[in-house]
């Protein structure tokens, strides 16, 4: 009668996902130090599942089977640290301890590297969906110890969300590409919020109340444009505040909050010199909703532009239709080419197929897209850039002069659309074959001999400039 996995951390994640396992028949049990958390884990179980809560973590180490698997969901950071140290010396070698949080990558490879030569089997393994997608199916991002895997496999499977019948789950690579591909989910989380709260405002500029927003994004999200944050955007619409009695999206004060990985993204795309700035944009436009005081002030010294968005509702509306899907794909292929990079520069081997096929659903961040890019990456796994697609390049072509059109509504009406502009200006970078950076590098040259390289022979030059 021994418990088959075993849950560290028994939060909102760690008990919706044990009891999740419980629901698909795995024996589990989990601890907290937390009395009313083990007991609201068996409280909370579903009838004749097997669901055992326990408040000294050695109690749940002798009942699990060997080799044991035992997950923790705990705060990233120091606290996951200190977990392993205290359950190093509780198992035994081939033990299976695989970390489900938000752990920062380069943590998770240390701690892979760490836990090996103890003997133990260690798994960074990013899970997405919030506390619903815990408890009915996740997303699920396993990286790490290959030889692990097999053995966490059935469960992971089972629990996971499910799209045309199969799991949202496969191994996504070495060290800790499991977290890794977690952080670059959270990267297109931020641009994609951010992309979405300024198709906001730019349809309230244009006269939409809410009850009308929100038929609008329940439209968009009935099409082509399917996805989990436009759906929980229109049903935002709706919601009243039972404080007020208006509708609650008027009485949030306007300043994002974050917990980092957004960040971390951003850090990670600057060292890898891969070019991420949708989500440098969306990561920079919390840091400013934060500076609420400041822009008081400053809206009083700078008056608003007088010229409006187009008069012709419908068609503005269609077009920043268009421009959120347009700006959104240009998100992913952020995203996608980071990952393309980071998959060889950190030795990860990320199946890039696999990483947008387990996205497909129970993510933040799954949409109909996702299904288009699956395509894409399953005929050609190494493309470095989703752009260079056909049927994604259709996509972009068919929403380009929208999202043009936007833009320049926007700057027109001083309405503030930074991601927007990221990805029209990204994208405009990416496909020009010549960029104005010839007199980067001149000017480099000039001020400190850093030398250049010429489009007609090759090697490196330095000019004595004229004028110097
Ligand atoms: C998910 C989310 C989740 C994340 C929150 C909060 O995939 O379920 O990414 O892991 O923690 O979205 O993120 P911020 O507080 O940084 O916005």
């Amino acid at each position: 009668s021994l418990y088959e996995f075993g849950m560290i951390g028994l939060g909102v994640m760690g008990r919706n996902l044990l009891l999740n396992m419980a629901d698909h028949g795995f024996a589990v049990i989990g601890f907290d130090k937390d009395t009313e958390k083990a007991k609201a884990l068996e409280s909370s179980a579903t009838a004749a599942t097997r669901v055992k809560g326990v408040v000294a973590l050695e109690e749940m180490i002798s009942q699990l089977q060997r080799p044991r698997r035992v997950m923790m969901l705990v705060p990233a950071g120091k606290p996951v640290d200190d977990v392993l140290e205290s359950l190093k010396p509780l198992l035994e070698p081939g033990d299976i301890v695989i970390d489900g949080g938000n752990s920062h990558f380069t943590d998770t490879l240390r701690r892979v590297e760490y836990m090996k030569a103890a003997g133990f089997h260690f798994m960074g393994v990013g899970v997405s969906g919030g506390e619903q997608g815990a408890r009915t199916g996740p997303s699920i991002m396993p990286g790490g110890d290959q030889e692990a895997y097999p053995h966490v496999k059935p469960m992971l499977e089972a629990i996971s969300a499910k799209v045309d019948g199969e799991p949202c789950v496969a191994y996504l690579g070495k060290g800790a590409a499991g977290h890794y591909v977690k952080m670059v989910h959270n990267g297109i989380e931020y641009a994609i919020m951010q992309l979405i709260s300024e198709s906001y405002r730019l349809l309230q500029s244009a006269g939409l109340n809410n009850d009308q927003l929100h038929e609008v994004y329940k439209e968009w999200n009935a099409g082509d444009m399917q996805s989990f944050l436009l759906e929980i955007t229109a049903d935002i619409f709706l919601q009243v505040d039972d404080k007020s009695g208006q509708r609650l999206i008027d009485v949030i004060l306007d300043k994002a909050g974050s917990k980092g990985t957004g960040k971390w993204t951003s850090q990670e795309a600057m060292d890898l010199a891969v070019p991420a700035t949708i989500i440098d944009t969306a990561v920079s436009m919390r840091t400013v909703s934060a500076y609420k005081d400041e822009r008081v002030q400053a809206a009083k010294v700078y008056a608003e532009p007088k010229i409006p968005v187009s008069a012709d509702t419908r068609l503005f509306i269609s077009q920043v239709k268009d421009a959120l899907q347009f700006a959104t794909i240009m998100c992913y292929a952020q995203g996608m080419a980071m990952l393309h990079t980071a998959s060889e520069a950190h030795d990860m081997q990320i199946p890039l197929p696999d990483a947008v096929k387990v996205w497909r659903g129970g993510c933040i961040i799954r949409s109909a897209l996702l299904g288009t890019f699956y395509k894409a990456l399953k005929n050609a796994p190494e493309l470095p850039n989703l752009l260079l697609n056909k049927a994604v390049a259709d996509i972009v072509k068919e929403k380009e002069q929208n999202m043009r059109a936007v833009i320049v509504q926007a700057a027109q009406a001083g309405l503030p659309a930074a991601g927007f502009m990221a990805a029209l200006s990204y994208f405009d970078a990416y496909r020009n074959e010549k960029l104005p950076t010839n007199l980067v590098q001149a000017q480099r040259d000039y001020f400190g001999a850093h030398t250049y390289q010429r489009i007609d022979m090759p090697g490196s030059f330095h000019t004595t400039w004229l004028h110097h």
